[in-house]
């Protein structure tokens, strides 16, 4: 496992204000603490992160061309860009690693403009309405893919 690639996590805008942010949404937890999150689950599963937040979708799309080459895995919570983003769905559509998509809400229990994703259809798998161990649980997914295969 130590061979391997880093896992990109990658949160996109205003989650830089989680537990700031709707609480009663999004709850407490800070992307500090989420980073920390992610880092100890990875250290328990042999894995390392590379966790990074962008409010601009450019930056986003450019961090997914680079996991192209430079990630083993890719956990992806685009927020409001996974209802609009064309750029980061064809961004995606180019990535032959394991991608989970990741939402701390219940997309689908809230307004319906959140209930299409530009990133389902080209994601391995999607994570939504479990709070924060979302992230971990979708370390936990891309381990299990990359050591079974
Ligand atoms: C979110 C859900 C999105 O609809 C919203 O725009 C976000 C956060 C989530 O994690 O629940 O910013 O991706």
């Amino acid at each position: 496992m130590s061979s391997l690639k880093p896992i990109y996590v990658l949160n996109g805008p205003n989650l830089n204000l989680l537990g700031q942010r709707e609480p009663e949404i999004y709850g407490r937890t800070t992307l500090a603490d989420i980073d920390k999150l992610v880092s100890d689950k990875a250290g328990t599963l042999g894995l390392a992160v590379d966790c990074r937040q962008s409010n601009h979708e450019g930056e986003l799309v450019t961090w997914i061309q680079e996991a192209r080459e430079k990630a083993s895995g890719l956990v992806l919570n685009a927020a409001a860009y996974t209802h609009t983003s064309i750029a980061i769905h064809d961004a995606l559509a180019t990535l032959d690693i394991p991608v989970i998509e990741v939402h701390i809400s219940n997309i689908f229990k809230r307004e319906s403009f959140r209930h299409h994703s530009t990133v389902s259809p080209v994601a391995t798998g999607v994570i939504c309405g479990l709070g924060v161990t979302g992230y971990e649980l979708a370390l936990d997914a891309i381990h299990r893919i990359l050591t079974t295969n």
